[in-house]
């Protein structure tokens, strides 16, 4: 589906570009590098950013447009377009820094090209990403491909940025550049953005990334085993569906334990069984642990508020915030610092008004099962 995505746009056709939105693990990076794959294998010039919070695009936007360039560089037949693109993007990023900082301040993109001026320097990021964009999709109109940039973890652009971005996002398609932005993100990623372009719907292309049903989960077991001559008895491939609820970063934990301690084929559902507790132990620290750490005394006693009221049915589901505070016995809006601050540090999200739900799977359980004793 992406490959006509990248066809249309090539040709210049109106073609809302792709933002892969999910919880974490569920494998939205892995698949945003396989598009950018895609990319590469039609000769697109391609650059990837990871958004973090309170990171401006710019620095980030500079390296990603510098490598895309790079790609495409070699098919040119004018260098000096080249340079003198490569003079605008300095130019763009060096507005990162205020004009007066020190020398030590200045940033250094790897560029070789002297700034421009007059382009893409305003200092209006809106006004700037406008004009980079369509110069970089210029130098790909005449090497007849396109750029694609491959934005991950997205809904931590700032506000001000994601807005500049779909403006640009838009002129850009108006014009049929051959420019797309791919993104990826956590699910309220959809709302972040239409907050801050109404008409952000008819520009992107949500695909919501979900947990493997269980015969992609089953074959991703038992596809590699197989290369090693082992099967899963069906039980074993049902017990592990259980547990992993189908989500990827599970499915290879349990997976990992499970081939471990097998001690020979078929594996059985007991190997699974004996196993699960060393996965569990591994993510409480790597996957769940490392997350909650991050969080303060204070969020901390929110995130398990919001697990023990999740678990009447046991998904995870949307908490209510009013129903946090009523249980905490505090006013809403007391609870709002922390509710940001999560939110901030992407461990919970605000799917729905009024509601708050953990980025990451099975978040409620890991605290449930772990004992109260910090905060
Ligand atoms: N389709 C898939 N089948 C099996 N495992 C996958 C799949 N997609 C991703 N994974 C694995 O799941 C883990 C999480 O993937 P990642 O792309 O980092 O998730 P996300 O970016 O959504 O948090 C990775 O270890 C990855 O190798
Ligand atoms: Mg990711």
């Amino acid at each position: 589906m992406f490959e006509v995505v990248l066809e249309r746009i090539a040709r210049g056709r109106p073609e809302r570009s792709l933002v892969l939105t999910g919880l974490r693990g569920v494998g939205k990076t892995v698949l945003l590098n396989t598009l950018r794959s895609q990319a590469i294998g039609r000769l697109w010039g391609t650059g990837k950013i990871e958004a973090r919070p309170d990171q401006s695009l710019r620095r980030p936007v500079t390296a990603a447009l510098h490598m895309a360039i790079r790609e495409l560089a070699p098919r040119h037949r004018a260098p000096d377009r080249i340079d003198e693109f490569l003079g605008v993007l300095r130019a763009f990023g060096a507005r990162s820094v205020p004009d007066n900082a020190k020398l030590r301040d200045r940033w250094n993109p790897g560029i070789d090209v002297p700034a421009a001026r007059g382009r893409a320097d305003s200092g209006d990021i809106e006004i700037d990403l406008v004009e980079l964009l369509t110069d970089a999709a210029g130098i790909a109109t005449d090497v007849g491909t396109g750029i694609a940039l491959f934005i991950d973890e997205m809904q931590d652009v700032p506000a001000g940025d994601v807005s500049a971005l779909c403006a640009a996002c838009h002129e850009l398609s108006q014009t049929g550049a051959p420019l797309v932005v791919v993104g990826a993100g956590l699910p309220h990623l959809p709302a972040v953005l239409s907050a801050s372009k109404s008409y952000s719907e008819r520009l992107f292309r949500y695909q919501r990334i979900d947990r493997l049903d269980r015969l992609a989960a089953d074959r991703a077991l038992s596809a590699p085993a197989a290369r090693e001559g082992v099967e899963y008895e069906p039980k074993a491939l049902d017990a592990l569906y259980e547990t992993s609820g189908g989500y990827p970063y599970f499915v290879q934990a349990y997976g990992k334990a499970t081939w471990d301690h097998a001690p020979r084929n078929p594996i059985t559902p007991g190997d699974v069984r004996v196993a699960a507790p060393d996965a569990e132990a591994e993510l409480a620290v790597g996957f769940f642990g490392s997350r909650y750490e991050r969080a303060t005394p204070a969020e901390r006693e929110y995130m398990r508020t919001m697990a023990a009221l999740a678990e009447a049915d046991d998904m995870d589901t949307a908490v209510a915030t009013a129903e946090i505070a009523k249980a905490l016995g505090r006013k809403p809006a007391s609870l709002s610092p922390a509710r940001d601050a999560l939110i901030k540090k992407g461990l919970i999200y605000s799917g729905e008004r009024g509601a708050v739900a953990f980025t990451v799977p099975h978040f409620g359980r890991y605290l449930r099962s772990q004992p109260a004793v910090d905060a």
